[in-house]
């Protein structure tokens, strides 16, 4: 009896298996190029050909959540890991590249017809605040920001995982919280020097003239010239456009879809990389680029001489009204 029902077992057994195998394969038989999802042999790539969109399932009313990757995400992550480091390796190594050129070719511009050791006041105290607040916490966005785009492949390597995450952990913390005293800064440097920077047609002949900066002429200019009215709208609309897609990116999907937090990223970063790359060229020619630039912004003062050969017309603006000409500098004290 006990033999039977072995035996018994044994065929049962042998049907339901030749019951499961007869229904599975007339299934593949009959869809063989079809995707099974939840198979684990399946290609990522093959389910976004078929499906477009990858969701998985979620309990969470955050629906958007619920998305794994879309054919949108893969074109932004192939712009953040190649097309924005082609940009910004572009902008800043090749503008660092013209300043060296340049900087070996035309020297820095002298004035002229030497010191006059008079000066001029130039900024007053609360306008190099405005800048240098604006400065400082721009160097550290774009040091911050850079980490972003280029961290992992430049430093992570030289450093090690712990330093790398260590120090990105503070940048992360500086590029976040320096946002605030940038955008104050941006929202001064717009007010303040609105009125100097308005386009005119001084500014036509300056730049065709060359600035005096190529070549050696000395074309007259207002309180800005051409030049610096170029800084000045770079920064106030370089500035603005950072500052919206970066707080965008800082509170994401406040008012911003995920193609809406996609199209921030690519505009924060591209905007960025150009606007680091204007400044290189800023900070050149207030530094080693032009004789007597620096302390301008240093001190808040200019020798009359390099304003008369760089800024006449705001010059004569300014004697007509007689304020701060003229101030000698203290005995013994050298111009620069
Ligand atoms: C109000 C000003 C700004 C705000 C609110 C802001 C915010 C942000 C945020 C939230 C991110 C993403 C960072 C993360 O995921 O932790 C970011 C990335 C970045 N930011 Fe800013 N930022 C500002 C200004 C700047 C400035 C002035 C620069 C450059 C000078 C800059 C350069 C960058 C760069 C290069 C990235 C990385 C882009 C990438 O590779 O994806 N940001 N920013």
């Amino acid at each position: 009896m006990a033999k039977v029902l072995v035996h018994l077992r044994l065929i049962a057994g042998a049907l339901a298996l030749a019951f499961v195998v007869a229904t599975a394969m007339p299934a593949a038989a009959q869809q063989p190029n079809s995707v099974n999802p939840t198979a684990a042999a399946v290609k990522e790539q093959q389910l976004l050909d078929q499906f477009k969109t990858i969701k998985g399932l979620g309990t969470i009313p955050d629906t958007k959540s619920y998305v794994l990757e879309h054919p949108a995400g893969r074109d932004w992550r192939e712009f953040r890991t190649v097309t924005l480091r082609w940009i910004g390796g572009i902008a800043i190594l090749g503008i660092l590249a013209v300043l060296i050129i340049f900087y070996l070719v035309r020297g820095m511009v002298k004035i002229q017809s030497g010191r006059s050791g008079r000066t001029i006041v130039r900024f007053n105290t609360f306008e190099r605040f405005a800048h240098w607040m604006t400065a400082t916490c721009f160097i550290i966005l774009a040091i911050s920001g850079l980490n972003i785009t280029f961290g992992r492949t430049l430093l992570l390597p030289l450093i090690g995982p712990d330093a790398f995450a260590a120090w990105s952990d503070w940048a992360r913390f500086g590029h976040h919280y320096l946002s605030f005293p940038f955008t104050l800064g941006v929202v001064l440097i717009f007010l303040m020097w609105i009125g100097g920077n308005i386009p005119n047609k001084v500014d036509v002949e300056w730049l065709k003239r060359g600035g005096g900066i190529i070549g050696h002429d000395h074309p007259p200019a207002y309180r800005f010239n051409a030049g610096q009215k170029a800084v000045y709208w770079i920064v106030v609309l370089g500035g603005g456009a950072v500052a919206a897609t970066g707080y965008l990116l800082m509170f994401p999907f406040y008012g911003t879809t995920v193609s809406g937090m996609e199209t921030a990223e690519v505009v924060h970063a591209v905007v960025a990389v150009l606007f680091i790359a204007a400044m290189l060229g800023h900070i050149y020619i207030g530094t080693i680029g032009m004789e007597g630039a620096f302390e301008a912004m240093g001190e808040g003062t200019v020798d009359l001489n390099w304003a008369k050969e760089h800024h006449s017309l705001w010059l004569e603006e300014e004697k007509a009204q007689t304020k701060g000409v003229g101030q000698a500098r203290p005995m013994g004290t050298p111009a620069e």
